[in-house]
């Protein structure tokens, strides 16, 4: 199956509530796109990926706030690429640090969001010109065609 549907693309503000708003864009997508199925394990994972990685960008909005590192107008940029087998997921923000993947101990209460976003598929990051994307690769099997 060839993809040839265009990326979808939104933009967030660095506010807590853009996380459910962007976990309720992706669904959206993922439903008008219809190449894998509402109920599916990939249609999960893929509002997972859009909501750790956007929570991670609004905290590190906050931080940086913080500290007055930040440009006042930046925003988080989220987009879904579909390939016939699979999604790349990307958030994109203007902020200091770099996410980092830590050991936690059974006491600890975060520090594993990116662990859950390993679980989903391939993740990496790259740089951009202002700060960096952070990705996710969730593989799908096609929606198979009922006989
Ligand atoms: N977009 C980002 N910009 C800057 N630093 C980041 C970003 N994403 C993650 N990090 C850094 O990587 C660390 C690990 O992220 P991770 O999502 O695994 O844990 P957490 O956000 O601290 O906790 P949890 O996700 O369990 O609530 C963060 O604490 C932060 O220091
Ligand atoms: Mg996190």
């Amino acid at each position: 199956m060839s993809v040839t549907r265009a990326p979808a693309h939104w933009a967030c503000a660095p506010l807590k509530t853009s996380v459910p708003n962007a976990r309720h864009q992706a669904r959206r997508e993922i439903e008008s796109a219809g190449f894998v199925a509402p109920d599916s394990d990939a249609a999960y994972s893929i509002e997972l990926a859009v909501t750790e990685l956007v929570t991670n960008a609004v905290h590190a909005f906050a931080n940086a706030a913080s500290g007055r590192s930040v440009r006042p107008a930046s925003l988080i940029d989220v987009c879904l690429r579909w390939t016939s087998a699979s999604v790349v997921v990307e958030v994109t923000d203007e902020l200091p640090g770099v996410p980092t993947m830590c050991p936690t101990s059974a006491d600890d209460e975060s520090g594993r969001g990116l662990a859950l976003v390993a679980l989903l598929g391939t993740w990496g990051v790259r740089p951009t010109p202002v700060g960096k994307t952070v990705w996710c690769e969730i593989p799908y099997e096609a929606r198979g065609v009922a006989c």
